[in-house]
């Protein structure tokens, strides 16, 4: 969901602004631009479509500037093109603005200063917004800091934006509200993103500013205020990020890199955790909340995409081994259906990156009514993880491919940690119980290697499937979110329209759909649902469907069905899913190579989606 770039320091600013929108490519856009401060005047550079084309643009300039600005844009109000791509001038060209976000109320202020005669060269809110502030700091003769925080408290949205001005050649105003911006701190230099990604190969060191602040930034000085024109003190944050793993390495694709990484990541969300000797799973944040957990009565979860599927799972751990009631919500339809919420009631959002918008918004709701709220997040200093009282990091490292698959089994694991804390203090199941699922997570890591070490297998029933127009995910119980996540990596990344339903549900209309042409995928590992699941397989059967199953060793009765059996390593019940995501990821990755698709850039995506 677009980005922000900013550099102001010793060296030029062009080589930073260029990789730095490189590096935050993933988070999905459709045009770009850049301007630097030169002198007494600023040169914007601009294109829709791929940064490639903006490079091509830069390749005849002549770069002395060391203070500079670039954008990636997901466009919000304008068609993307090369008019509506950032950066833009104000109205005198003195000022540069480049911008993440939305202006709700900008089209009341567009009239106002088009009544002024402020012209306009593009349909966006953002071009609105600098000459907003442009007008601010005419009429009223102030400070470009003064108007720019007073336009600031006029307008009504998310925003994180970079401003320069020829009358501040020291200088860049950066603020945020809704929209994540990080400065990271050099030597006599400042590097400014909307994450760690384009700063951690520069420096470890970064701020991350919160909402309704204002940075001045200089190549030696950063000074933070509020919008009430007091002085913050920045907190100096430790990045625990490698620059090896946001490259793509050994690896044609970051999708693959990243599922392959899964044996470390889900290690990793394990690690310090397990305690076997003593039955215990250790998770501060639920400790240090351990009496509001013990009593709640409900637990809601808010989640979007694939975070809303490992949502779903985690209502089916929790009540068959806590026994309270889970209420699982898009988060973009609870924030705005008036929920029931109490204080003492928990509230558990899930996102990988911590910036949704959707999860934000409905956060910030329930925490006025007074709920626990405690997240479970990939990003560590998010926005979302500022605003948890408490959570668990997955500890997946940075996601890079837009569809997500390491974050997915972080979330998926994080949850079975939570369920086995909150089960130990409610002492709804036995210790026996407990330690059985222990002992099954510290082969986890193992047998996920064990099903990548396969991976041939998938790249050969993708060969089978890939020209399909349409394909049908099912499952049941614990293994029902993994159809839905199932489907949603094949739609996304494929863009063939695929369907996650529980097995049973299939009659109910979707039946339908079966032909010979179909693909349908079976999650079938050995559970207690497995015996009904078969009756579903045949039900498909009987009318020609392609079946493929994913199957626990030694089950042999899939082979009655269907030559297409992708077998993993027999687990705990509730685990399986954690296993059987793993191949229809790879399936999906697979599909989208056969059709020479970007499989880590997917059209119309975006990482992390920060506009509501
Ligand atoms: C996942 O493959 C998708 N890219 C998308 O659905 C994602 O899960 C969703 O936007 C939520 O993102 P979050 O986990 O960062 O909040
Ligand atoms: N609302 C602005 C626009 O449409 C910014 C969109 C973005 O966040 O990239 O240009």
């Amino acid at each position: 969901m677009c980005g922000i770039v900013g550099y102001i320091g010793t060296d030029l600013a062009f080589p930073f602004v260029l990789k730095g929108l490189k590096r935050l490519e993933y988070r999905g856009y459709d045009s770009s631009g850049m301007a630097f401060l030169n002198k007494n005047q600023i040169d914007i550079t601009k294109s829709v479509g791929k940064i490639s084309q903006l490079e091509d643009l830069m390749l005849s300039k002549t770069h002395t500037s060391k203070i500079g600005i670039g954008h990636t844009r997901w466009a919000t109000h304008g068609e993307p093109s090369d008019r509506n791509a950032h950066p833009f001038y104000s109205n005198s060209k003195k000022l540069a603005i480049i911008h993440n976000g939305i202006i709700e109320n900008y089209a009341i202020i567009k009239k106002e200063l088009q009544n002024k005669g402020f012209q306009f060269e593009s349909d966006t809110d953002t071009e609105v917004l600098i000459n907003f502030i442009e007008n601010i700091q005419q009429e009223n003769q102030v400070s470009l800091e003064k108007s720019l925080r007073i336009a600031l408290q006029k307008i009504r949205g998310a925003y994180c934006i970079l401003i320069i001005s020829v009358d501040h050649p020291d200088t860049i105003f950066a603020a945020r509200k809704g929209s994540p911006l990080v400065i990271g701190i050099g030597n006599n230099t400042h590097y400014i993103a909307s994450d760690a990604s384009p700063i951690v190969e520069f420096t470890k060191e970064v701020i991350y500013v919160n909402d309704y602040q204002i940075a001045i930034i200089k190549s030696d000085e950063l000074i933070l205020k509020n919008l009430g024109n007091e002085t913050i003190t920045p907190q100096i944050t430790k990045l625990d990020l490698e620059i090896t793993s946001i490259d793509k390495g050994i690896y044609d694709d970051f999708m693959l890199k990243e599922i392959e990484e899964q044996p470390f990541t889900v290690f990793d969300c394990l690690r310090g955790r397990l305690d076997f000797k003593n039955c215990n799973i250790k998770l501060s944040g639920v400790e240090e909340f351990e009496q509001q957990f013990k009593q709640t009565q409900k637990i809601t979860i808010i989640a979007c995409g694939t975070s809303w599927h490992a949502g779903i799972y985690g209502k089916y751990i929790i009540e068959t081994f806590c026994r309270i009631p889970v209420e699982v919500d898009y988060a973009s339809e609870y924030r705005y259906r008036n929920p029931i919420i109490k204080k003492g009631d928990i509230l558990i959002p899930i996102s990988q990156s911590g910036e949704t918008a959707d999860t934000l918004t409905a956060i910030e709701a329930a925490k006025k009514d007074g709920a626990l709220i405690f997240g479970i997040i990939n990003v560590a200093g998010s926005s979302i993880a500022r605003i948890c009282h408490a959570g668990i990091y997955t500890h997946s490292g940075v996601e890079i491919g837009v569809a997500s698959t390491k974050a997915y089994t972080g979330q998926l694991t994080a949850l079975v940690l939570f369920t086995l804390k909150l089960a130990l203090i409610k002492e709804s199941i036995s210790k026996q119980q407990i330690l059985e699922v222990i002992d099954h997570l510290q082969i986890l890591p193992t047998q996920i290697q064990k099903i990548i070490d396969q991976k041939d297998q998938l790249k050969s029933m993708a060969e089978k499937i890939y020209a399909a127009p349409n394909m049908l995910y099912l499952g049941r119980g614990f293994n029902f979110p993994t159809a839905l996540e199932g489907a949603l990596k094949m739609k996304e990344v494929t863009y063939i329209h695929a369907e996650g339903y529980p097995a049973a549900e299939m009659k109910h209309g979707p039946i339908a759909l079966v032909n010979e042409n179909l693909p349908v995928v079976f999650i079938a590992p050995k559970d207690n649902y497995l015996e009904k699941l078969y009756s579903n397989i045949q039900e498909i059967n009987a009318r020609k469907g392609k079946i493929i199953i994913i199957a626990n060793e030694q089950d042999t009765n899939a082979l009655q069905y269907t030559n297409e059996v992708f077998y993993i390593p027999n687990s705990h019940e509730i685990l399986n899913p954690i296993l059987s995501i793993i191949p229809l990821q790879l399936l999906s990755y697979f599909v989208g190579k056969l059709k020479h698709l970007d499989v880590d850039k997917p059209r119309n995506l975006a990482k992390s989606v920060t506009v509501e």
